[in-house]
């Protein structure tokens, strides 16, 4: 496992997290001993940096790495590994609209009762690093519920600062970044979505503000494990993602990926050629921007072949700009579907 600077945070995090959002449920049946295997050998093989939040299963995935941290204690195991978990607003649209009111929705005891609970799962008196999970520009001139976080920060309660950018318009978190209220952001960064890319990866390295990557296999199609005929469960929140002709428009898009990554000049990369996931990894990583990766991982087989990524060969900077071309404007109507 390589590592890399958490922003001007002064730690070094490991390039391959783990995203811990179908550890807590709404991915269609996850037992618990897979979950548990998953975070073990994650850890085992370096991974030092989790992702979760209140909302995965009603803090169960907090719960479960908390019990995995103190499994990993008790073998004697002593190098640090952070934990970054979020708190929702209260109830209301997600993201939330540009007419709510920061007070509705991050009032100062709502904030610090969920942190009482996010300690209280994660089996700790500090959080490493404390996300909102989702925000809106509309709250940009006045953030107050990040004044609360960095009050927080100076009773010792949480270590960072992040928000987590809202999937519409992810750019609003750039304001935050040059004024200084976040230590860390995340974002969809990927194959498809590369919009980062134009100016929220460029701020990043100018204000040495950490860039956690979620979402980095367009929640498992940049795998290349789809077809058109997959089936998602009713309770995997995919069936929805992925409803209508969504699935077949994703899986045409990541033929045509194959076929860059199969191209003559290109298909000994790493020894042989990529595979879709190692590639969709390997391109997010390149960007020195990006501090760490959290792929969702689900079973100990996907932390190993997750991890293992990270000590595969550089992408070359030509399949780098190659695979550029798959950027894809997906709300946007004036080109058709
Ligand atoms: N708003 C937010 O802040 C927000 C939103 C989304 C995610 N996140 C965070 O970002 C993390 C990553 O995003 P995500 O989990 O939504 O999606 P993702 O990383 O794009 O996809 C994860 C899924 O891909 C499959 N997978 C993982 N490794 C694989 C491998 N090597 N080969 C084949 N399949 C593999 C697994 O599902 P299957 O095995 O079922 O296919 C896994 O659950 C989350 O876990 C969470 O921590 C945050």
């Amino acid at each position: 496992m390589k590592y890399r600077c958490f922003g001007r945070q002064g730690f070094e995090c490991s390039e391959v997290g783990f995203g811990g959002w179908a550890i807590g449920g709404g991915w269609g049946a996850q037992a618990d001993a897979d979950s548990m295997a998953a975070l073990r050998r994650a850890l085992e093989l370096g991974c030092n940096f989790i992702d979760t939040a209140a909302g995965y299963g009603d803090g169960h995935s907090e719960r479960l790495i908390a019990r995995a941290l103190r499994d990993r204690r008790a073998t004697g195991a002593r190098l640090p590994v952070y934990v970054a978990t979020k708190i929702p607003p209260l109830p209301g649209e997600w993201p939330p609209s540009p007419y709510d009111l920061q007070e509705d929705r991050y009032p100062e005891d709502f904030i610090r009762r969920s942190l009482e609970a996010r300690l209280a799962n994660l089996e700790t008196d500090r959080i490493d690093l404390l996300q909102l999970h989702t925000w809106t520009r509309a709250w940009n001139d006045d953030p107050a519920p990040l004044r609360v976080l960095r009050e927080l920060q100076r009773e010792g309660r949480i270590g960072l600062v992040g928000v987590s950018a809202p999937e519409h318009d992810q750019d609003s978190v750039v304001d935050l970044m040059r004024a200084g209220w976040v230590d860390a952001v995340q974002v969809i960064y990927n194959l498809f979505e590369q919009e980062p890319t134009a100016q929220l990866l460029k701020e990043a390295r100018r204000t040495g503000v950490a860039v956690i990557v979620r979402v980095v296999f367009d929640e498992g199609a940049l795998t290349g494990r789809f077809s058109a005929d997959t089936h998602f469960a009713q309770e995997d929140f995919r069936a929805r993602y992925f409803a209508g002709d969504r699935l077949a428009r994703v899986v045409a898009r990541v033929a045509e990926i194959r076929k860059d990554l199969a191209l003559p000049q290109f298909a000994a990369e790493c020894g042989q050629a990529y595979t879709m996931a190692q590639a969709a990894l390997k391109w997010v990583l390149a960007h020195p921007a990006v501090s760490t990766v959290i792929p969702g991982i689900r079973t100990a087989a996907q932390a190993e072949a997750n991890c293992a990524v990270s000590e595969l060969p550089d992408m070359s900077a030509a399949l780098v700009e190659r695979l550029r071309r798959h950027n894809w404007r997906r709300g946007i109507w004036y080109g058709g579907k």
